[in-house]
């Protein structure tokens, strides 16, 4: 079966990439020239991974890449994996979808499947459907459901695949089947439902996921003042199946390209529909305090952090990820270079620092440029000298490094642990002064 793929971001690459193991034969997409290229030449220009070892064995066989929706023509089906980021308002931003479909629209030849992964507001799955009126294309809602840093395992091991078809729609269910064939035959829960069904299943997943790690951010701040300790109480919570253990770490907030707009979007469709969405409003706003609330207990500690120097260590929003967008490490970044202080800022994942170094149009080879902020290739280098080491991203490699190393190249001995990965007796014990969140200890 021949498939095409529309957008070659995150989830359009796992899924090009991940359907051509399959065995399918795969056209991926995408209007950037210079990704197409890359991907040609087996080069992936994000990092996941994994997926640039699985792109190389697949390009030019089972799989290529073009800016052309020529190949649309000869697909039975089509994914469609663009961007919905938000506006100015916090509505979902439809350009992409649009613009995607009106392209198409042109290239459709005979009977085709239109699959919408990205994730979209309720009733756009059936706005598309309006707007493809008179090509003879089905429409399916698909949401994708993969995790950053795990894409190509989420892709291979999905927790359930939901599909939402409007009820006259049969081919589409019987091809769609046959290509998740091997997650039905591995008994992965298969969701068939309606359009507005299945949107909102997206929305609401991660919204739910969301309120988990605001909840117990909110609760870190009462245990910051009391004597409780927010750790224990995490793990105590997530010993009841009830609750269950993940998403319940307190930290700096949630980042990404997903958690944050999509919450805001869900907000934006509830007040269209004349609903006051109390939950997910808390949510949205407990978090956006949360890097506010610890970069004033940082400064606190200082009283005045200008010309104060600080080891930032992350700065995607999450591990193995290259991805910056909404990162609560690039947010301190930003809080405490505007108060003065100079930032020397590191992640493992090498494509990370380079997003870092274009973001802020940064000079490599000076490593300065109209920012007091410094990007380093190593740990140590980062570290030497700081009057304070933040960790921002809840990365365990951290927890391999030689902190009593570490601790003789600082000038000040203390951590700000704003992702409570670290033991707090351990560095105790070292010497540091240890602040993590929502504990004394
Ligand atoms: N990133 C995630 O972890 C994740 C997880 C689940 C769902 N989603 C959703 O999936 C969708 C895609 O997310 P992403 O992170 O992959 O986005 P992305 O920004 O990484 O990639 C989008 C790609 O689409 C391309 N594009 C834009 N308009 C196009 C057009 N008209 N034709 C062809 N290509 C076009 C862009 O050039 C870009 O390469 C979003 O709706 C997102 O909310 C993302």
């Amino acid at each position: 079966m021949k498939i095409s793929v529309i957008g070659a971001g995150y989830v359009g690459l796992i899924q090009a990439v991940g359907l051509a193991s399959f065995g399918f034969e795969v056209t991926g997409i995408d209007i950037d020239d210079s990704k197409v290229k890359m991907l040609n030449n087996g080069v992936c220009p994000l990092y996941e991974g994994g997926l640039e070892e699985l792109l190389k064995k697949h390009i030019g066989e089972k799989l290529q890449f073009t800016t052309s929706y020529k190949k649309i023509k000869d697909s039975q089906v089509i994914f469609l994996c663009v961007g919905t980021p938000q506006d100015e308002e916090g509505n979902t931003d439809l350009k992409y979808i649009f613009s995607a479909a009106d392209k198409l629209k042109k290239h459709i030849g005979d009977s085709k499947c239109l699959v919408v992964k990205s994730t979209v507001p309720i009733g756009t799955t059936r706005l598309l459907k309006e707007r493809l009126n008179g090509c003879n294309i089905e429409i399916v809602s698909n949401p994708e459901f993969l995790r950053e840093g795990m894409a190509l395992n989420d892709f291979l091991n999905p927790d359930r695949i939901i599909l939402g078809f409007d009820k006259n729609d049969l081919t589409s269910k019987e091809i769609l089947e046959g290509i998740y064939q091997k997650f039905i035959e591995k008994n992965i829960p298969l969701i068939i439902t309606n359009y507005e069904t299945s949107e909102l299943i997206k929305y609401a997943s991660n919204a739910f996921l969301a309120t988990k790690i605001s909840f117990i951010n909110e609760l870190s701040k009462l245990a910051d003042k009391t004597n409780a300790d927010i750790k224990t109480v995490s793990h105590a919570m997530g010993l009841d199946d009830r609750i269950g253990k993940k998403f319940l770490n307190a930290g700096i907030g949630y980042g990404g390209s997903c958690f944050p707009k999509d919450i805001k979007s869900l907000i934006k469709q509830c007040e269209s529909n004349d609903i006051n969405p109390r939950i997910i409003t808390a949510t949205d706003d407990v978090n956006e305090r949360q890097i506010k609330w610890f970069f004033e207990k940082i400064k606190k500690h200082y009283g005045d952090i200008s010309g104060k120097t600080f080891a930032v260590l992350g700065l995607a929003f999450k591990p193995d990820t290259d991805d910056l967008r909404e990162s609560a490490g690039i947010k301190l970044i930003d809080l405490l270079l505007k108060s003065g202080a100079t930032i020397k800022g590191f992640d493992y994942v090498q494509k990370a620092r380079d997003n870092a170094y274009n973001m802020y149009n940064l000079d490599k080879s000076k490593a300065f440029y109209g920012y007091n902020l410094y990007i380093f290739d190593n740990l140590v280098e980062t570290v030497t000298g700081v009057d304070g080491i933040i960790i921002t991203v809840e990365d365990n490699r951290l927890n391999n490094e030689n902190w009593t190393k570490i601790f003789n190249l600082t000038h000040e001995k203390i951590i700000f642990d704003g992702r409570n990965i670290f033991d707090s007796e351990k560095m105790h014990n070292i010497g540091y002064v240890y602040m993590g969140i929502g504990s004394k200890k």
